[in-house]
This record gives structure tokens, sequence and C-alpha cells, in this order.
């Protein structure tokens, strides 16, 4: 199956997109013909800084890498080294019908966070769309937040199959692949994490950062011996996330029963998170001393990725009649 998914490079990566996305990018690469890339293009609705933009791009595919990307499985590019990607955008742009990007909620989100309201915020869906297509990709793994761009996705592809395919099918149906289980990780503060919400841990933040942010993660004050919920505790929830299944069970029958306090979890998930990623930080030490590597990954990939993408975009152009 050929997989594909992106990550925007609009800051450092935190352990909700370990979760949600990087972690199943990895699972996938084993088995699959796996194309996964920095969305450089879609960071440019909210990353302004040109030195910035390219220190944040290098930084998510060091990260990518660090974590057990393998470059010889999987294709590791970024978006904007395969320019036909917006050349597919526009082709696809003209078959959207402007209700379907009105209803998208992530554009709503933006503005109301403070994003201008801007075309390419408003357009973001189409160039998404473009991204998954142009790859002819069968599974794109995303958190839940994704979902409503991969219908929109399918919903354009199959609007440009009828337009122009005359029944053919020019563009092949994409899936979702979300795993319910990590849908949707809480940050500090119970709310999803998310760069937007200042609630985030990062993969990469230093051990004592780790353990000071999460203690700030909120929990309610029901007493240590009192019996707790642990399905309604984000605490609880991150600690799953990290704990051995024995120590999971563990933990579980004590909230149930009542005797842990929740500065003891907050210990036990700190020192899980640190051992979880210390493998993943050395790697990354690595990466780091030696960015030429990093470049020769991209550039590879580059190539690999635009030798597909002109194949299908060749497609697409003869089907609509261009060129
Ligand atoms: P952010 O919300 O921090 O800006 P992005 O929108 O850049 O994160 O998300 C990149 C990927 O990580 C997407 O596939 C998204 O679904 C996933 N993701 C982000 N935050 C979470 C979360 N809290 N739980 C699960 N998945 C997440
Ligand atoms: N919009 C995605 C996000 O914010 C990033 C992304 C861009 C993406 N293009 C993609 C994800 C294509 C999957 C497939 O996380």
């Amino acid at each position: 199956m050929r997989i594909l998914s992106g990550i925007q490079p609009s800051g450092a990566l935190h352990i909700g997109n370990y979760f949600g996305a990087l972690r199943q990018f990895i699972d996938l690469q084993r088995e699959n013909d796996a194309y996964y890339f920095v969305a450089d293009y879609h960071a440019l609705t909210s990353v302004r800084d040109a030195d910035q933009l390219r220190a944040y791009t290098f930084d998510v595919m060091v990260t990518m890498l660090s974590l057990g990307l393998d470059p010889d499985r999987a294709t590791l590019f970024v978006q904007s080294d395969v320019p036909e990607t917006t050349e597919l955008a526009w082709l696809l742009t003209t078959v959207t019908p402007m209700g379907w990007l009105q209803k998208c909620v992530s554009y709503k989100d933006k503005v109301e966070q403070g994003l201008s309201a801007e075309h390419g915020l408003f357009a973001y869906p189409v160039l998404q769309a473009a991204d998954i297509l142009l790859y002819d990709a069968d599974l794109v793994p995303v958190g839940q937040d994704q979902k409503q761009h991969l219908e929109i996705t399918r919903d354009i592809a199959e609007r440009f199959n009828q337009v122009f395919g005359g029944g053919k099918e020019v563009f092949r149906l994409p899936k979702p692949h979300i795993l319910e289980s990590v849908a949707v990780v809480p940050g500090l503060d119970g709310r999803k994490m998310s760069k937007s919400y200042g609630n985030t841990i990062e993969i990469f933040d230093e051990p004592a950062a780790i353990k000071k942010k999460v203690k700030r993660i909120v929990t309610d004050s029901t007493p240590v011996e009192a019996p707790k919920n642990p399905e309604t505790d984000s605490l609880y929830h991150l600690f799953k996330l990290f704990a051995a299944p024995d120590e999971l069970a563990e933990v579980e029958r004590r909230y149930r029963e009542g005797g842990i306090g929740y500065g003891e979890v907050k210990t036990r998930l700190a020192d899980a998170m640190i051992a979880r990623f210390a493998p993943a930080r050395e790697r990354r030490a690595e990466w780091l001393a030696h960015p030429g590597r990093v470049e020769e990954v991209r550039a590879a990939a580059a190539e690999r990725a635009r030798a597909t993408a002109r194949r299908v975009l060749d497609r697409a152009r003869r089907a609509c009649g261009v060129g």
C-alpha cells in the first residue's frame, strides 16, 4: 500500500504529534511504500519569517529521522521540493465548491485564534488534497483533527474524476488511518495538546523541562486516599500512553481503590517520558552533528517524490486538457 502523510513545520513537535501521527508513520514504513513530508507550503499560512521556516523545516526532518523514520524505507521529503504540488492544487481548486471550504472547522478555528482570514488559509484543504492525490496514496495516517480534510480530499478526487475523468479514475481515493486510542492526546490543561494552546510537552524537551511541565498537568483536588476515576483524568490518559502494561494495571487499580496521589503519577509519568525518548535524543544529537547527512536524505527523497508526482500530475493535466 502507498502511505502518505505530512506534518507542518510550525514549531517543535510535541507528544500529541508523536502519538497521533509520527508513531503511525514509523509503524507503517515497515511493510508499505511510505511517503512522508514536511509541509512547508502549509506552514506559510502561519510562519512569516523565512529563516525561522527554514529552521523549523530542518528541525522536523531531524525529529522524524531521530524517532526512527528510516530514509532507506520511507521517502522523507520537503513539500516545496516538489513544486508540482502547487500546480495540482490549482487544477483541483477549479472543481472545489466554495461551500466545502466554508464548512471547514480548521479554518474557522484558526481565524478565531487570531490568524488573518487569508485565502491561503481558506484554500489550505485543497493544497492538502493535492499533497495526497499527487502520490496515489491509499492510506493517510493522521490525528482525529484531520478527518475532515481527508473527507474533503476524497470529495475533491471524486468530483475531479467525474468532471474530467469521464467515468475513468484519474485519482485514487485515499482513506484516513486514525487510531482511536490516541486520536486526541490531552495537553497540560486537559484540552487537546496543541501548539496553538501553549499546553504542549515537546518530544525533545530537556528532561528538566519535561519534569517541570508534567508537574503543571491539571488534576482535580481528590485526596490521596479517595478513589479516583481514571477515565476522566487527563494525567492518567497521558500515563497510559507511556506506561508498561503491568505498571498501568497497578496504577489503574490504585486509582479505583484510592491510595495513589497525583504527585506520584506525575513523577512516574515524567520518568517514563524521559526514558521513552532517550534513544531518540541520542540519535538526534548524532543527526545534528551531521547536518550534511540530513540534506542528503532530503535531496534523494525529493528526486524520488518528484518522479512519482510528475506521473500523476501528467495524468491530471491530460484529463483536463492543459499542456
Ligand atoms: P498542532 O495542533 O500542535 O498545531 P498539527 O496540527 O501540526 O498540531 O498536527 C500534526 C499532526 O499531529 C496531525 O496529524 C494531527 O492530527 C496530529 N496531532 C496534533 N495534536 C494532536 C493531539 N493532541 N492528539 C493526537 N494527534 C494530534
Ligand atoms: N494539515 C496537516 C496538519 O495540520 C498537515 C498536512 C498537510 C497533511 N498536508 C498533508 C497531513 C497531507 C496528511 C496528508 O497536521
